[in-house]
């Protein structure tokens, strides 16, 4: 499994210069992933069939990346097995894998995943910070409400602001300023 580990890693997926935020699950040894059909992503992997997953612990770059699009400069290219892929610049690390579509629905796609590289680029340590694992758990919400407008999601977003205003650090604020405005 390499340097992702067992059960769902929120990883930041690229897709050729597409940035978004992704669960990838490990589990019996095998990795997977499961997309919603009208993302950018799915339509990346469904042509190029490849994707690589960033690891990264700025809690805004997982709000900018559900949300909008980054800059060509945030990212970098690397060659695998002869394809040219693309990772963000900011990774401590990454993983670049082969995508096999293994079923196609209306709405979403399920994709297997085999590894083809990776590497550590700034091994540093995280403190857990519980502001930082909100903000992961708000910004899925507000990816779901902004479509929905469900008065559960909002409750979820709500509990989790919290939580990241008695726990986070600046940059947990700055992030969490910045999903308040998308979902608003
Ligand atoms: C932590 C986190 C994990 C996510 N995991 C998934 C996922 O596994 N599958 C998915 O389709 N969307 C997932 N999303 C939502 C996508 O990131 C979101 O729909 C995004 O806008 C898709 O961008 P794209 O169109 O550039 O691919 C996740 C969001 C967050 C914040």
């Amino acid at each position: 499994m390499g340097l992702l580990s067992d059960g769902i890693n929120e990883v930041i997926a690229t897709t050729a210069f597409n940035a978004a935020p992704m669960g990838i699950i490990c589990r019996n040894e095998l990795i997977r992933m499961g997309i919603f059909a009208g993302s950018h992503t799915a339509q990346n992997i469904e042509r190029d069939r490849w994707v690589v997953a960033n690891i990264v612990h700025d809690p805004v770059l997982y709000v900018q990346t559900a949300f909008t699009d980054l800059n060509r400069d945030a990212f970098i290219e690397e060659k695998v097995n002869g394809t040219v892929m693309v990772r963000l610049a900011k990774a401590e690390a990454w993983a670049a894998f082969e995508a096999v579509i293994e079923r196609r629905g209306t709405e979403s796609m399920a994709i297997r995943l085999h590894l083809l590289k990776e590497d550590v680029l700034s091994p540093l340590v995280h403190p857990i910070n519980r502001g930082f694992n909100s903000i992961i758990d708000a910004t899925v919400h507000g990816t779901r409400y902004v479509i929905s407008r469900g008065p559960e999601l909002k409750k979820m977003i709500n509990y989790h602001a919290g939580i990241v205003r008695k726990c986070g650090g600046k940059r947990e604020i700055e992030a969490l300023e910045l999903l308040m405005k998308h979902i608003e």
